[in-house]
């Protein structure tokens, strides 16, 4: 039996990749398979929270009882987060966001010719460094970070720069870590400048800790 220790809280995640299109047929994206925000989201639901669940298109079945919001691209992920912060105890961005779409989107398909080709990309918003500014003090905004190299260095620079309360960094090349698998193997930075590092252990018992700590940070910040 779960402890209902979150009762009534709302609790925002996101998931899953976003998809940038090109034209009607192709997009660019990546392998962010959704199964880290699931399993949050899953976690959260267990231990009572009111939970809405920001999907980028992944294979994973609705997890039962939240309030399921599908998205596609990046943009599309920043409406559907900015609408949701006001009345959020906390926003955990799990979500891999393309960093860049297609300048332009093609109504009709691109043919292909003899030649090579190049593509315009623009920058996408960045939607947890806007939640970092439009936040408010009370609530609790996780962010994640995957490296592949300098996690520590480059995590610590997100936490400050996305005015977030806690990093979940993780290094794609360490084995049991990354996309697509059931592991993480991550480690928890806070804004005093402590770290936690943890164990490999299954995605849902990283949900389980990052929710402990998560919810320890809310009540510190509630007078
Ligand atoms: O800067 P970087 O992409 O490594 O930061 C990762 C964190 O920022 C993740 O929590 C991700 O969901 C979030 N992010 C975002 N919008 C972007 C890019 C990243 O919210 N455009």
């Amino acid at each position: 039996l779960t402890e209902k220790d979150m009762k009534g809280m709302r609790v925002t995640v996101t998931a899953g990749p976003t998809r940038e299109a090109l034209d009607p047929v192709r997009f660019l994206s990546n392998h962010s398979t959704g199964k880290m925000g699931y399993a949050i989201a899953r976690s959260a639901k267990m231990r009572g929270a009111e939970v809405t669940l920001v999907s980028g298109p992944v294979a994973l079945p609705p997890v039962d009882g939240v309030n399921m919001v599908s998205v596609t691209s990046a943009c599309d992920m920043r409406q559907a987060v900015i609408d949701a912060l006001p009345q959020s105890d906390f926003v955990i961005k799990a979500a891999a966001v393309g960093d860049y779409r297609p300048a332009q989107f093609q109504d009709d398909k691109i043919k292909k010719h003899d030649d090579d080709m190049s593509v315009a990309l623009v920058r996408n918003p960045d939607i947890l460094a806007e939640i970092g500014q439009k936040r408010r003090d009370d609530q609790v905004i996780c962010g994640f970070s995957m490296e592949t190299r300098d996690l520590v260095e480059n995590s610590t620079k997100k936490l400050k720069s996305k005015n977030c309360d806690v990093i979940v960094a993780n290094n794609l090349k360490v084995k049991g870590a990354g996309f697509a698998g059931d592991t993480n193997v991550v480690t928890l930075l806070y804004r005093d400048g402590t770290r936690e590092p943890l164990e490999l252990m299954g995605k849902g018992d990283v949900a389980d800790i990052l929710l402990d700590r998560l919810l320890a940070l809310w009540k510190s910040k509630q007078s």
